[in-house]
Parts: structure tokens; C-alpha cells; sequence
């Protein structure tokens, strides 16, 4: 068989150790593997993928980023693209495809599935919220950074008796929020499944300081509304539509009406693309070798519209059209977990 393999959407530590593992697993079954460059739109231009063989990702797994680039192109956006994709796939006689990404990315390989390409997917994000799997390849790095980043923190922010503002990503949920700034200690954590007011961070922040706490660190989901603060709305749009959250800026908005209305000295950081770079955890690599030699699995059964997930700890295997019907929010444990231990104070 010949099976092409891309990397869709925002980078995440982990994708090249499961495009190892989707080569190397493959070989082992007697296929070839080609990759596909800078996600779909690798399929859009002319240039054929190239082949994959195992010296080719030997030595890759540790590595930050994607040795076959990626992009946020979405092909189904014209009839044009459409047409391009599907003949690409045929150009280059590929009898099936990995596609290993987020909601995005899987979204196009469940539609490339109704179009009767054989396609399996992989589960990736940082964001952490794709249905049906209990994590995607790159979140255990990006909450690793979040965490250490608040370690870091907490000396400086303690040193000068200051309140740190932390940005982390998330398009939509608190994931990456709520799990790095549990382990990170930090002292109020806003995510978009807990509702606030900007009264009730200033009431926090006092009754904080109150208690005597010399140093504070809020993290502070990219997405999330506070209600009485106005986030940037001027914002561009990516290439496949998404608002650009990074421009929303709230993490400074809030700082500064923190320290306005509190009169404590506040700073702010946003993590950003730190949460995204760099060597993927000893986890990350372990989930993302797991997911990629089970899709390979699920290629030679002959399975299509599929991809391996993780659930109670297991692979197993759910549809791409259930994995993207809708992002998946924190679970409810955690949701209570960040409100007793870094939660809102009355
Ligand atoms: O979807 C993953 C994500 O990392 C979001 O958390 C973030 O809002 C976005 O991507 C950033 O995307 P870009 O790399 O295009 O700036």
C-alpha cells in the first residue's frame, strides 16, 4: 500500500514522533509511506509527496515541530481546491492517508472520507479538546510549560510583592489553563467554563493580599469573557477562519485593570507559542507513538474515516465525524477541582 501522511493545523511537541511511528509501523507491515508538506496544503500545488523511509525519522522523536511543516489551509474553502486535493491524492496513487491534527485538520479528513478517500486520523492539539479522546498528542508538553513557567514566576512576582498575569492558550476551553495552572499552584485560574466578572477578580485579588499572600499568579485562558472588561476586538483571522485569540490581548487588559482598581503592582505574560515549541515530554512522545502505530493498524484493516483514541488509559478507536462534532470542554472533576484550590474568593 501506499499510505501518505500529513501534519495539520498549529504545531504541537509529539507530531514527529508520530509521523516516526506511522513510517516505522508501516514499513514493518511491508507499505510505503510518503509525506505530504505544510499540511493540506501539501496537496493543493503541484509538488508530489516525497517518500518517507525509516533512516529518514530516525532520530526525529524528541524533536520539536514537524519535519513535514504544516498549515491551516483548508482545501474544502472553493470548488477549485476540492477538485485539487482529490487529484493530488490520485496523482500520487496514495491508497490511503494519516492525517494527524486537531478539530480542523480531522474535520477535512472526515470530509475527504465521504468522498471516498480511505483516511485514518490522529488525535493532536495542545488545546486538548477534540471529542471522544481523553488527550491529544502535545497537551502534556504545553500544560509541562505552563507549569514551569509558573515556578519561574512565582520568585520574581514573590520578590516584589506583585500580581503575575499568565496568558495561556485555548481556543475554546480551559484545558491548558486549568491543568498547567493546577500544577503550577497557581492562585486564581479563568477559564471559559467558569463565568466572571471583573468585580470578582478585583475582590480577589484584595481579599488575597488581605490574607497576606505576597505574591499572586492568575492564569488567565486566551479565550475567555470577563465580563466588565473589553478584550481587543480589532482581531485578524487566521487562514482557516479562526479569530486570532493572541490579539484579544486579555491577559494585559486584565493586568492593568488590576492594578488600576486594585492598586497592586500587576505584570503580565503570555506564553504563546513557548506552550507549542520545543522537545515534547517523555508522555507526549509515549501517546503520540501509541496513536501513530494504531493508525497504522487501523489503515490495514481496512478502516476509513476513523482514528485511534485514548480513553480510560486504552486505544481505542472512534469516528472522525464523532471526534470533531463539537470541541470537547474540561470535565467537570476538574472544573471543581480549579474552583476549591484556584477559584474565586466571596
Ligand atoms: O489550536 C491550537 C492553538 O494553539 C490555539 O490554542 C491558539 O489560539 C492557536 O492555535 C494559535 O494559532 P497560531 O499558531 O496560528 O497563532
Amino acid at each position: 500500500m501506499r499510505i501518505g501522511v500529513l501534519t495539520g493545523g498549529g504545531d504541537a511537541p509529539g507530531l514527529n514522533a508520530a509521523i516516526r511511528a506511522v513510517v516505522m509501523r508501516a514499513h514493518a507491515l511491508g507499505h510505503e509511506v510518503f509525506g505530504i508538506a505544510d499540511g493540506w496544503a501539501g496537496l493543493l500545488g503541484e509538488n508530489l509527496p516525497r517518500p518517507l523511509g525509516v533512516r529518514e525519522v530516525a532520530g526525529i522523536l524528541g524533536d520539536g515541530g514537524t519535519i513535514l511543516g504544516t498549515s491551516r489551509t483548508d482545501p474544502r474553502k472553493d470548488e477549485a481546491s476540492r477538485r485539487g486535493v482529490l487529484g493530488s491524492i490520485r496523482r500520487a496513487e496514495l491508497d490511503a492517508l494519516v492525517a494527524i491534527g486537531g478539530n480542523d485538520t480531522l474535520g477535512v479528513a472526515n470530509w475527504l472520507h465521504e468522498q471516498g478517500v480511505r483516511v485514518v486520523g490522529v488525535p493532536k492539539t495542545v488545546d486538548n479538546d477534540l471529542s471522544e479522546t481523553e488527550f491529544c498528542i502535545g497537551f502534556d508538553t504545553a500544560i509541562t510549560v505552563v507549569a514551569d513557567a509558573l515556578d519561574r514566576l512565582r520568585t520574581t512576582a514573590s520578590a516584589h510583592h506583585r500580581v503575575v498575569v499568565v496568558e495561556a492558550m485555548g481556543r475554546d476551553t480551559g484545558w491548558v489553563a486549568a491543568f498547567g495552572g493546577l500544577a503550577g499552584g497557581a492562585d486564581l485560574i479563568l477559564i471559559p467554563e467558569i463565568p466572571v466578572t471583573s468585580d470578582d477578580v478585583v475582590r480577589t485579588m484584595k481579599r488575597r493580599r488581605a490574607m497576606g499572600d505576597p505574591d499572586i499568579l492568575v492564569v488567565v485562558s486566551e479565550a475567555v469573557e470577563i465580563k466588565g472588561l473589553e478584550a481587543e476586538t480589532a482581531v485578524d483571522r487566521d487562514a482557516f477562519g479562526h479569530v486570532r485569540l493572541d490579539q484579544r490581548a486579555i491577559g494585559a487588559i486584565l493586568a492593568r485593570d488590576i492594578e488600576q482598581r486594585t492598586g497592586l503592582e500587576a505584570r503580565q505574560v503570555v506564553l504563546g507559542h513557548l506552550q507549542r515549541g520545543g522537545s515534547p515530554t517523555a508522555i507526549d512522545r509515549l501517546r503520540a507513538t501509541r496513536f501513530g502505530n494504531a493508525a497504522v493498524d487501523l489503515v490495514e484493516a481496512g478502516r476509513s474515516g476513523v482514528l485511534p483514541v485514548q480513553r480510560a488509559g486504552r486505544i481505542e478507536t472512534a469516528t472522525l465525524a464523532d471526534a470533531v462534532r463539537e470541541t470537547r470542554r474540561l470535565s467537570d472533576d476538574y472544573i471543581e477541582l480549579v474552583r476549591r484550590f484556584a477559584g474565586l474568593l466571596p
